[in-house]
């Protein structure tokens, strides 16, 4: 069915408990998904799909919309700590430590559930994976909705999240109702995904929350190692699917300029036309036919704000394969050389 996608935006939202007066656009979007419906929300990771994770019909529209597999879990937005035990039959004081060090803000908590939600928003598993937002907007919506969400990233399966309203558009125009616009989402990547195993942070998909925070809550944090082994199949089902792949094939370089260059000249002896994802230093050295640059190098709060934004980009430009280099994976950069390497066809070595 061809929806008819309305884009609201939404005016500057005072989130404060005393002001109680609600935007009219969130409103509308809450009443929507009251009825079953879908809506696109900005979140301050990235924007989300979201309907009501108690309604059955309202997931399998979330599925749909995106195309995406039913075996992959949804994350239910909740709008406190409390909100959570109501959809779980325990919580380890451990993920209770974490709640009260990262919530609100982009840590999902992998959990056992107790049957409350719809089974299709968990895929069949006994766990949940449950985040309280920190975005004005996405906590008024859950407030106003009255429902716990379940909200995946609003693109279409396997492209790179959507950061504006304006990139939710292009994937999901006349398949859902309404996108709320709250201009660009703040992290630019997902949530950190963990799950609390006896006393150990067992990281699913890293993101917003980096491991060295994670590490001033518990002294044993690991990431798990299937993702960082292909063989092994890895405990978070979204992690096994190809994903934010741009529209023309990207290669990751190892190493830096000089790497960059050297790929980027083999791929136009043989008559490719090139295009660079660079930092701000590069802007012009690389040698490429086009570049976009995600900021400067040391930079990675702006590099991880630009990369979905500049994947998408060259969607729209003339060329025939993409370059990027790696970047040190400790702080954000963790999340940031993840969401590369899934989105390109693997690290190229050069002798360069
Ligand atoms: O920042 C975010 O997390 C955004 C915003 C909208 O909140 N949401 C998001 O959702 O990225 P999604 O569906 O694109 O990614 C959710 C990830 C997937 O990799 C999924 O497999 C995993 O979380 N996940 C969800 N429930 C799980 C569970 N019970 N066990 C293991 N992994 C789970
Ligand atoms: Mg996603």
């Amino acid at each position: 069915m061809v929806l008819k996608t309305t884009v609201r935006s939404v005016g500057k939202v005072v989130d404060n408990a005393v002001n109680k007066s609600i935007d009219p656009a969130i409103e509308q979007a809450a009443a929507l998904i009251r009825g079953g419906e879908v809506v696109a929300f900005p979140t301050e990771t990235v924007y989300g799909l979201g309907g009501d994770a108690t309604n059955d019909a309202a997931i399998k529209r979330i599925f749909a919309a995106k195309g995406r597999p039913a075996d992959n879990p949804l994350i239910v937005h909740v709008a406190s700590v409390e909100e959570a035990a109501d959809y779980t039959r325990d919580i380890p004081l451990l993920a209770r430590e974490l709640m009260d060090a990262f919530w609100p803000g982009p840590l999902t908590i992998i959990l056992p559930h107790n049957g409350t939600l719809s089974p299709l928003v968990t895929a069949g598993l006994d766990t949940v994976g449950l985040r309280m937002p920190a975005h004005p907007v996405a906590r008024q919506l859950i407030a106003a909705t009255g429902r716990p969400l379940a909200a995946p990233s609003s693109n279409r399966s396997g492209r790179p999240s959507p950061t504006e309203a304006a990139h939710v558009l292009d994937d999901l125009n006349g398949r859902i109702p309404m996108i709320l616009d709250g201009g660009s989402a703040g992290v630019g990547l997902e949530s950190t995904v963990v799950e609390v195993i006896g006393q150990t942070v067992m990281v699913l998909r890293p993101g917003g929350v980096t491991l060295e925070e994670l590490r001033q809550v518990s002294s044993d944090v690991v990431v798990d190692p299937a993702l960082s082994i292909a063989k092994e199949a890895p405990r978070s089902p979204g992690m096994k699917y190809t994903h934010y792949a741009p529209e023309v094939p990207l290669f990751l370089v190892e190493g830096e300029l000089d790497a960059l260059k050297q790929a980027i000249e083999e791929a136009k002896l043989d008559g490719a036309r090139t295009g660079a994802l660079v930092v701000d230093e590069w802007l012009g050295l690389s040698g490429a036919d086009q570049e976009v640059t995600l900021g400067k190098r040391v930079d990675l709060h702006a590099i991880g704000r630009e990369l979905y934004r500049a994947l998408r980009e060259f969607k729209a430009r003339d060329v025939d394969i993409l370059f990027t280099c790696t970047f040190p994976d400790d702080h954000l950069g963790g999340a940031i050389m993840n969401r590369l390497t899934k989105a390109s066809e693997g690290i190229q070595k050069s002798d360069a």
